[in-house]
């Protein structure tokens, strides 16, 4: 069956999770006098209502819930309706102690928690289908209901005997045999040659691991392992999502994501999902590029189609040591980024705080005493107004990206738990380096997995590719033939899709492209700089690179310092220290000579400073460097849609994320569709702190 797509509906959703479970019926008609004065318009229903759905593995119950759907409906509320599996009940773990998970010490947990369910017990999954087929079964059709919710925030990893037994199966069926099996993993290193499945036992504490979860003797089992994990957790989803589709064929189906969240590979589970959605809790109060790369790495899941932002804070988080509240205008500005970034849906956790347990001072659109009268309500409500007075005016529009980011959850995996180098390097980190170096130079970016068809971008930006699998080498080569741009950096190029390094030179498929071989890595200390001089080798002779300062630039690049010999490569970047200073850091490989496409190489943990010149430098070849580049945080996100008369209706996003107020001069005339004030190109648009403009353009 087709995929019925993201939820179509009139205006941006707006509204989130709530449990009215915790107290009694007349709050529940404060709550909706609330929701009233808010435009709040969607309630997510049922997440963690199991153990009041079926106090007994006999016995179900739906007169709560048929009262709290029935009151949604009759406040004229869209619903999100979950199965309620995302946490179990008291009696499922006492009487199957299966379900709950072993733990990476192989300590059998018992019943606590939640998301925390033996993926592999048959019990979950009986219990589980058929919990989600009674529900559906008996709320499909229901008025309003514009989503499935299935589980909540899959992830973790269990190592029981079950899940044993559930590895050797998947590993027979990628496998076939165990020759493949010992030559992927290399067994004959350390004497691992396996001589029957039931050999194999998952990696953990107990077998491959010290020192630690990353820290395994068999990266190839590890990375098995974390791949095997996710897909069985995929089978829960699947599972209760058949159960969905059994009654209900047409709602859209989802489970919440956490962005990037490293125990699922969110690329194998996106066919899946009808629309992705994800929980945007970022870790401090200044991630804007962050929370943006999130939402395009969301964005890029589903090839460009809108998601929702499931789940955020109006005002604080409960779980983390430290939790500041969101600073007034906060929430409207990340709330209209997420927005820009593709969002059809920006709902909170949690409507009304809980009552008890540890998320009672969770912020919520509604505190304890219910009261409409403070500055997060307020602040909900001012942002509630809005979105209902854009009303459809950006709803089925894409992002026009001419770049890509390739995200790849094996090189995350496989770079993370491999020995030698430097464990203080983090996949996402250099990730977020190189993005934040195209979004600060104003430049629409789709974030997607290493099978994306490329041939759509100018510029594909490939950050610590260490997994080179399938044919990502050859379609980076087409983009570079085509006079495109492409940039890849250190610790790509090591490993194939097994973990197993290219019996070649560094970076392996990946040299011919970048014209260079990498002789020796070395490390050092977060903190150990070695200053590295940029220069264009021949500046203008590339085409267009106008917006990038002619003269050298030096950054302070740790961590990493591969020794680069190029082999046609040019020098753009060298090292100043060290035994290899005035060799090559970052090169410039044109393969088709000078008018043809660029393929560069970052061989070192360039800052800030360093990754925004090489950056700039490959979008300023394609004419793609934004027009608020030059403002520090001010953010300008783009989306598009078929216009009337067959043109393109353009909507631009400016962001102030500054903490202080900005003149910027307006890059397009048009319509700020909030204020309803025309503004004219060059116009000096003033933007206080968190201000923004959401201009439809002429
Ligand atoms: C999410 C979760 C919610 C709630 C929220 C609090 O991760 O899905 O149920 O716990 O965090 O921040």
């Amino acid at each position: 069956m087709l995929s019925p797509g993201v939820p179509v509906t009139s205006k941006i959703l707006y509204g989130g999770d709530y449990n009215p479970e915790q107290w009694p019926r007349d709050v529940w008609e404060a709550d909706y006098a609330a929701f009233g004065k808010a435009a709040i318009d969607t309630v997510t229903l049922g997440v963690f209502a199991w153990s009041y759905l079926q106090p007994d593995e006999e016995t179900y119950d739906f007169d709560r819930l048929d009262a709290i759907v029935q009151r949604a409906v009759d406040g004229g509320k869209q619903v999100v309706l979950a199965t309620a599996t995302g946490a179990m009940p008291p009696w499922l773990a006492h009487r199957y102690p299966e379900v709950c998970r072993t733990d990476f010490e192989g300590r059998r947990h018992v019943y606590g928690q939640r998301h925390n369910h033996c993926p592999s017990s048959p019990a979950f999954r009986r219990l589980s289908v058929a919990l989600a087929e009674r529900i559906a079964e008996r709320y499909a059709g229901t008025p309003g209901l514009v989503a499935w919710h299935v589980g909540n925030e899959y992830g973790g990893a269990c190592y029981c005997n079950l899940c044993a037994a559930g590895f050797r199966d998947w590993l027979r069926a990628r496998y076939g045999t165990l020759e493949r099996l010992n030559d992927a993993w290399n067994a004959t290193f350390w004497s691992h040659l396996f001589t029957d499945w039931e050999q194999v036992v998952p990696p953990n504490a107990l077998s491959e691991h010290w020192r630690g979860p990353d820290h395994t003797a068999f990266q190839g089992i590890t990375l098995d392992y974390l791949r095997f994990m996710s897909e069985a957790m995929l089978a829960n989803y699947r599972d209760e999502k058949a159960a969905i589709r059994r009654h209900d064929p047409a709602t859209p189906v989802t489970t919440n994501f956490m962005g990037l969240f490293r125990p699922i590979d969110y690329h194998r589970w996106a066919a899946d999902l009808d629309f992705a959605s994800w929980d945007n809790y970022p870790p401090g109060p200044r991630e804007h590029a962050r929370m943006a790369l999130a939402h395009d790495l969301m964005r890029g899941l589903k090839d460009g189609q809108p998601f929702w932002v499931m789940e955020q804070t109006p005002t604080i988080t409960a779980s983390r040591d430290v939790n500041p509240v969101k600073r007034p205008g906060v929430l409207r500005l990340w709330s209209w980024q997420a927005v820009a970034h593709g969002a059809d849906a920006v709902l909170y956790f949690q409507m009304r705080q809980s009552k008890g347990a540890c998320e009672k001072y969770h912020g919520a659109v509604l505190d304890h005493a219910g009261r409409t009268d403070t500055r997060a309500f307020r602040e909900v409500a001012t942002l509630g107004a809005e979105l209902g007075a854009l009303g459809g005016a950006v709803l089925g529009a894409r992002t026009p990206a001419r770049v890509a980011l390739l995200f790849d959850w094996d090189s995350w995996w496989a770079a993370e738990i491999t020995d030698g180098f430097n464990r203080h390097v983090k996949y996402p980190a250099v990730v977020l380096g190189y993005y934040r170096a195209l979004w600060q130079a104003g430049a629409q970016v789709d974030v997607v997995p290493v099978t994306a068809d490329l041939s759509r971008y100018d510029v594909v930006v490939a950050p610590a590719l260490h997994v080179v699998k399938g044919d990502v080498a050859a379609r980076l080569e087409d983009v570079v033939a085509r006079g495109g741009s492409v940039l890849a950096s250190f610790w790509s190029g090591r490993v194939d899709e097994d973990d197993n390094a290219f019996l070649a030179d560094v970076p392996g498929p990946l040299a011919p492209l970048l014209g260079l071989r990498v002789e020796e890595t070395d490390s050092a200390a977060p903190g150990v700089v070695n200053p590295v001089t940029l220069r264009v080798p021949d500046a203008g002779g590339a085409g267009g690179s106008e917006q990038v300062d002619p003269d050298p630039v030096v950054s302070d690049a740790e961590l990493v310092f591969e020794v680069v010999v190029p082999q046609g490569a040019e020098v753009v970047g060298t090292y100043g220290a060290e035994f290899y200073a005035g060799t090559p850091a970052v090169t410039r490989h044109r393969p088709h000579g000078g008018d043809g496409g660029e393929a560069w190489y970052v061989a070192t943990g360039l800052d800030d400073t360093g990754l925004a010149w090489v950056v700039r430098h490959l979008l300023g070849r394609h004419g793609l460097v934004g027009p608020y580049a030059a403002y520090d945080d001010v953010e300008l996100a783009v989306r598009e849609r078929p216009g009337a008369d067959g043109g393109v209706e353009r909507t631009a996003f400016v962001l102030n994320h500054r903490l202080d107020a900005v003149d910027v001069p307006a890059h397009a005339a048009g319509v700020d569709l909030l204020t309803g004030r025309r503004v004219a190109a060059g116009e000096t648009l003033h933007l206080e702190p968190t201000d923004v403009v959401v201009l439809r353009e002429d």
